[in-house]
Parts: C-alpha cells; structure tokens; sequence
C-alpha cells in the first residue's frame, strides 16, 4: 500500500481551513520614503494603495536615510553576500563594527550576530547545557517560539512558570538542588498583549538562587531606553542580565539578531553553537545598514518619543469608542476579536474597504478566543492615516457588533 502523501498534505491543510486559522500572505510592495504607505497586489493583479499597521519597522528605520547610504556604500565597496560562514571567510569590518556597536548598546563585554533573533535564541538556548551540563532552564510560558524550540532541543532540564508569575518561578527554583546551574529565561515585551515582564524582581530571584538570566528584548531594542538599549536599559538593569538577544529586523529597520553578553559567554557559543557556526554570515550591506540604525538610534530621541506618543493616542482614541483593547503601557496595540473567523473577517473589510492593512492574529501566535488585530503605530504615520484608522475601526465595530452572522459567514 503506498504511502498518501499527498492526502496527508490535504488532511493537515484542511485542518487549518476548519479552524479558520490557514494563512493567508498580502502580497505587498512598500515604497522608499513612502512607508507606512505601499501597495497591495491583489490575487487578480490589481493594485491598490494601503497603509501598514501592522507591521515591526516600529520607528519607520527600514527607510531611514542614514541607514539606506550605509546599505548602498557597502554594497558598492564589497558586492553582495559575505562568502563564507564566520570561520571561513565570512567575517569582515562590517561584522565586527555591527558586533562592537551591539556591545556598547547593553554595556556588555562582547555581542554576536546570529542570522535573525529566531536563530540567536535557538542556537544560545539549545547550546547553553553544554557549556553548563545539568543546567535548568526556567522559562516563562509566553516565551516566543524561538526560546521555546532552543529550550526544548537542548535536551536538558526545563521548568516552565506561569507567565510573570514570581511566586510560581520561586516555587520552582526552590523545588531543585540548590548546586544545579540554573538559568531563567524570559522577555522584557510580550509583543501579543504588550505586556512588560518584571525584570527587577527576576533578577533578584536569579541572584538568590544563583542562577544566570536570559532576557529576549526584540520587541525593546530601539524603542526603550536613552540609547534604544531596551527595558534593561531604560531601568538601570542590563548589568543584571546576563545575556541579552535581540533584532535587527523590527525597530533597527533591517535583518539578522544577535545575543550581548561577557567576552567569555560569546566566546562559548561562538565556538559551540551549531546555528552560529554552520552558516553563511550576514551579507556586508546588511551589517552597515544595522550598525548605521543602531548608532542613529542611539542618538535620537525624536524617534523615540514619538512611537510611544503615538502608541497612546491610538489606545485613547480606540478605548474612547469602546474597543476592547489591552493597555500595558507599551506601543503594541492589541484589539481582541476573540474568534478567529471573525478576526480574519475584520482584517478583509479593513483591506478591502478602506486599505488598512492588519493582519490578524490567530492560534498558536496567541491562545485560543484571543484572536486578535494588532496594531503598530509608528512615528511615520501621520494624524491623517491615524484619523481613517480610528473612524474605520468605529464603523467596522458596530457594524459588526450588529451583523454577527455577517462576520461568520
Ligand atoms: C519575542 C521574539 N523573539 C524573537 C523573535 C525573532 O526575531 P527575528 O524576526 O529577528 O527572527 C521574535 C519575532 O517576531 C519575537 O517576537
């Protein structure tokens, strides 16, 4: 009897047709010096022009001058790709200078360039137990998919704590042999609910029981602090953590993701870690344009300031008409649905009615009955688009609200 593939293909499809959670991508062209504005190409060709607001260029950087001319001399002096994994061939001036630049933004010894922050975390958190054999890691359980995959190839012990629940991570540490290598892991933002995670208070627990931590800040780096460090940054705490990950790919505007750490740390994974080593290095271009971003940002307050101005007015505006948000005071804008049929409906009649673009969000992204619109307001977009946001969320809701059966259908 041979093999069905391809009806297993169509039964794993089918399933997420029922659940009302396929996947579906906007096909979408963003234009230089134009953002959040671009152009959605429909499935029939057909263009028409939408505004972003959905996307995690948080600070419009992806377009930033400073960071296009780095991009562009790069390219112009050494070509395209970089040629070779890091060991061979493949590191430059422009790594190096990307890599030194991360350092001094947390204050840390020593970075590393990863591929994207997926990999950087991936790679770290699955490679940790074998610098630290029989290390625990305690993890939150909103954690991002990336340390969650990292955690569970490691092969080593996990310990998963109710989400910013201390009592419950104490709990935990408490329970386990007090000479065990331990380390907790944890974000500073939860990018679905925007929710901040207790730095402070982690740490003192790390230091109590003696364990390492580990803060993803993907959804922090640019954006908090006097100098785009993060959360740990803006509260004095980076000291604190010992190893820090991050993007290159949301606020810095361009690609690739790195961890921060000491000289010592790095050093380890750099030399262990198969995500790091067994791979082609970020193309020059890419690195230039990161560390144009970074030392741009680190300067700029305007950028800064702006984004969280903006991330309030659109809460006030939304909580103002009744809109079921959550506000924990960050610049993501989540508005609950809280069915994912109807989230994708809300997302189509934006699209198509009033070229707003959201995508929404759906299971596993975020738990059953919380589907979701999220929101990101940047400093690029202007009262005018803001504007049309607020009165097309206004008309949507309560049309809606009294079309159940509409959205259902
Ligand atoms: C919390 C968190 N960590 C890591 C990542 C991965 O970042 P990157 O896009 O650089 O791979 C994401 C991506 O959305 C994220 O939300």
């Amino acid at each position: 009897m041979p093999v069905t593939y391809t009806a297993k293909l169509d039964e794993a499809l089918n399933r997420l047709h029922v659940e009302g959670r396929y996947r579906t991508f906007i096909d979408i062209e963003r234009k230089n010096g134009n953002f959040p504005h671009a152009t959605w190409r429909r499935p029939d060709g057909s263009e028409t022009s939408i505004t972003v607001w959905c996307g995690n260029d948080y600070l419009g950087m992806g377009q930033h001058p400073v960071v296009l001319e780095a991009m562009h001399e790069a390219i112009d002096a050494t070509g395209a790709g970089s040629g070779g994994t890091r060991n061979i061939s493949g590191t430059t001036v422009y790594h190096k200078r990307l890599e030194a630049e991360l350092a001094d933004l947390h204050g840390k010894e020593s970075s590393l360039v990863f591929s994207s922050a997926y990999i950087a975390n991936d790679a770290t958190l699955s490679t940790l137990p074998k610098l630290f054999p029989g290390l625990i890691i305690y993890s939150d359980e909103l954690n991002h998919a990336s340390m969650i995959e990292g955690i569970k190839r490691n092969g080593g012990a996990k310990r998963i704590f109710r989400h910013n629940d201390l009592d419950h991570l104490r709990a935990l540490l408490a329970a386990d042999d007090p000479a065990a290598p331990k380390l907790i892991a944890f974000e500073s933002v939860y990018s679905m609910d925007g929710d901040f995670g207790p730095i402070a208070a982690i740490c003192d627990l790390a230091e109590e029981f003696d364990a390492l931590t580990y803060l993803d800040e993907v959804h922090a780096v640019g954006m908090y602090g006097p100098r785009g460090g993060g959360v740990a940054e803006r509260d004095g705490l980076a000291h604190r953590i010992d190893i820090i990950n991050g993007t290159l790919g949301k606020a810095f505007g361009v690609f690739g993701g790195y961890i921060a750490a000491s000289a010592k740390m790095c050093d380890a994974i750099r030399s262990y870690a198969p995500g790091f080593i067994f791979t082609t290095s970020l193309p020059p271009a890419i690195a230039a344009g990161a560390a144009a971003s970074i030392a741009h940002l680190k300067r700029d307050q305007t950028l800064r300031a702006r984004h969280q101005t903006q991330a309030k007015i659109l809460k006030l505006r939304l909580k103002g008409m009744g809109l079921p948000i959550i506000d924990h005071g960050s610049h993501i804008v989540p508005v609950i649905v809280g069915d994912p049929v109807h989230t994708k409906k809300l997302s189509d009649m934006l699209l198509d009615g009033y070229g707003i673009y959201v995508q929404p969000i759906n299971f596993p992204t975020v738990p059953r009955g919380t589907e979701r619109l999220r929101f990101t307001p940047s400093p690029v977009h202007g009262p005018e688009e803001m504007d049309k946001l607020v009165r097309a969320m206004d008309a949507l809701w309560s049309h809606c609200a009294l079309n159940r059966q509409e959205l259902s259908a």
